[in-house]
């Protein structure tokens, strides 16, 4: 195993100079429509599955509630986060969305019994997974009728959204894409364009400089990202920058995979000092991981933050859960820490 102090260097080295790729090339032959935020794909592929009740984890963040109009039921999860109720028990929907939590492939068996009884469409929603790749090799998003990525959450990009479709018969019926050229709203738009800015600053200062953004707007980093009312805010502009259709450089699946990986494994080694228990046992060899997901106790919270951020690593508590969930929500909903990459 590497030392802290070799990872380390791998952590705020500046990304790799990648070879330019192209994103519809690499995810090909699924078909790839490009738009602001994954959100907007979401919604895309729930309006490509027709009318009718969608089926979401309730381990899952209200933000993005918003891409499935009502009725929204929930199915629940383990603390290994994969469906722990069998499948057959699950409501009549006309759309399932399974989640690549982090990166880490979710086992479709579930989901496709559940479509073979029911004829939803299944949704992988692999909007932390990109460049992750199952056991086979498949990457993620495209193991069923529709997935969705967001670029921009594990590369320094503007754009942060990507319906894939494995046959595009399935999102014929959809209008045409949004044309590429969107600035989004004067928010988005400032976030898109600091967050080049901040890569090529270095990840220790994009941290310290988001942090203190955070606590400027009274913040603490126990608070959850999300907004009250956020769960029936209108998802805004859907048209996409420019990034996501043209040549990519700011980083390649070779260079993150090992990235993201050696971030990992330096974290799974602080939070093994730590006694914290790891969201996934393992690290298996496809995955490009988004975050480290831990448990913590709220007694044990503090002690993370600290160890994390000396390794230059925010930490956040995820995810803000819908309304409807929260009140019930079993603790291993409410325990799970990020130990966050950024770019
Ligand atoms: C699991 C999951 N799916 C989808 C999304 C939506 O991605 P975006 O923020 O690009 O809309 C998010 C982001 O918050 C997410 O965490």
């Amino acid at each position: 195993m590497r030392t802290p102090a070799d990872l380390a260097a791998t952590v705020y080295a500046p990304p790799p100079a990648a070879a330019p790729w192209r994103l519809a090339e690499l995810y090909a032959p699924a078909a790839a429509r490009f738009y602001r935020y994954g959100r907007h794909a979401l919604a895309d592929a729930f309006r490509a599955a027709g009318t009718g009740p969608v089926l979401l984890p309730g381990f899952f963040c209200r933000e993005v509630l918003a891409s499935a109009d009502e009725p929204r039921l929930f199915y629940t999860v383990g603390p290994d986060l994969q469906p722990d109720l069998d499948s057959a028990e699950w409501p009549q929907a006309r759309a399932v969305l399974a989640v690549d939590y982090f990166g880490f492939p979710c086992d479709l068996e579930p989901f496709r019994a559940y479509a073979r009884r029911t004829g939803a469409a299944i949704i992988e929603d692999a909007c932390h997974a990109l460049f992750s790749r199952d056991e086979d090799g498949r990457l993620l998003g495209t193991r069923a009728d529709f997935g969705a990525l967001s670029p921009r959450k594990t590369l320094p990009l503007a754009d942060g959204g990507v319906l894939l479709a494995p046959d595009p018969a399935r999102v014929a019926a959809l209008p045409p894409a949004p044309a590429a050229g969107g600035t989004g709203t004067t928010r988005s738009g400032l976030k898109a364009a600091a967050r080049p800015l901040l890569a090529a600053a270095g990840a220790r200062t994009a941290r310290a400089l988001l942090e203190a953004l955070r606590a400027a707007k009274g913040f603490d980093w126990r608070d959850r990202l999300g907004r009250e009312g956020s769960e029936d805010e209108a998802l805004g502009d859907p048209a996409p920058g420019v990034a996501l259709a043209g040549p990519i450089a700011c980083g390649d699946e070779a260079g993150e995979r090992s990235r993201r990986r050696a971030l990992y494994e330096l974290c799974a080694a602080t939070a093994k000092e730590l006694g914290l228990a790891p969201v996934f046992p393992s690290l298996p060899g496809g995955v490009v991981p988004y975050a480290f997901a831990f448990h913590a106790a709220p007694s044990a919270a503090d002690a993370a933050y600290a160890a994390f951020r000396r390794l230059g690593l925010s930490v956040l508590p995820w995810p803000d859960l819908p309304a409807a969930v929260r009140a019930g929500a079993p603790a291993h909903y409410r325990d799970v820490y990020l130990a966050h990459f950024l770019w």
